[in-house]
């Protein structure tokens, strides 16, 4: 299937108040930021980055959305209203997620490399959600509106919140299965701590 085909067609899955596809072309500026960032990261991979930053300022003036040239973006991501969105340089986000207005996709500032989160497949994140770091949300999973996310999301849970915790599991309330994924993405939590503080000190900072 085709780019615009599939990206016109998650709109229309998704969004009740999509009727029709003129609609979705001419009123949907996820779209166009989406469609622009094509070309963005077209010549970032080339190495034109300059005018590749460009090129994506230009559309973030249009838009109000913000997508570093270096995101991969796959086909049928559905960004919703988008204004103020940011999605950073190494963020990766699979076919079928969905994204509001005022989410950021950013790093902690504490990384180097792949700074920014995965964000994997049917993965929805609610308004004004902030994915931060290089963190995996699974596929399936929810971000509820304004979560702050530094760890790990599982598949097909729902993490609400500052700092955000699980708080459905397959869309159930199963306070033992919950209980068992905290403790984990705690530990994981601790671990990454860990392992950015032994590389701060091994760089000397
Ligand atoms: C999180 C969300 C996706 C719902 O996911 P869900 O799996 O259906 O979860 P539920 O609605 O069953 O809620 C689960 C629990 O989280 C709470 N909750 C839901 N959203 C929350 C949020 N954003 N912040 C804090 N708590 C939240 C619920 O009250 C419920 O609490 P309980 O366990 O005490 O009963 C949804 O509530 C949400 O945040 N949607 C926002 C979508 C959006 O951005 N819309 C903008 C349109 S313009």
């Amino acid at each position: 299937m085709g780019w615009w085909k599939e990206s016109i067609g998650i709109i229309k899955e998704l969004d009740p108040a999509a009727r029709s596809t003129a609609e979705v072309l001419l009123t949907y500026p996820g779209l166009k930021a989406l469609a622009a960032h094509r070309l963005s990261h077209w010549l970032w991979e080339r190495d034109f980055k300059l005018l590749a930053r460009m090129h994506s300022q230009f559309w973030r003036f249009w838009t109000n959305i913000e997508i570093h040239p270096g995101a991969h973006i796959e086909a049928g991501v559905f960004i919703d209203h988008g204004a103020g969105l940011v999605v950073g340089e190494t963020a990766i986000v699979e076919k079928g997620v969905m994204l509001y207005h005022g989410v950021t996709l950013g790093g902690t500032g504490k990384d180097v490399g792949k700074r920014h989160p995965t964000i994997r497949q049917g993965a929805l994140i609610s308004a004004h959600s902030q994915v931060i770091g290089p963190i995996e949300v699974g596929p399936g999973a929810k971000v509820g509106a304004a979560a702050v996310v530094v760890s790990d999301v599982p598949a097909d849970v729902t993490v609400v919140g500052v700092p955000a915790k699980v708080v459905r599991v397959h869309g159930k309330k199963d306070e033992i299965t919950i209980h068992e994924i905290e403790e984990s993405r705690e530990y994981y939590v601790q671990k990454l701590e860990e392992a950015r503080e032994a590389s701060r000190h091994s760089s000397g900072l």
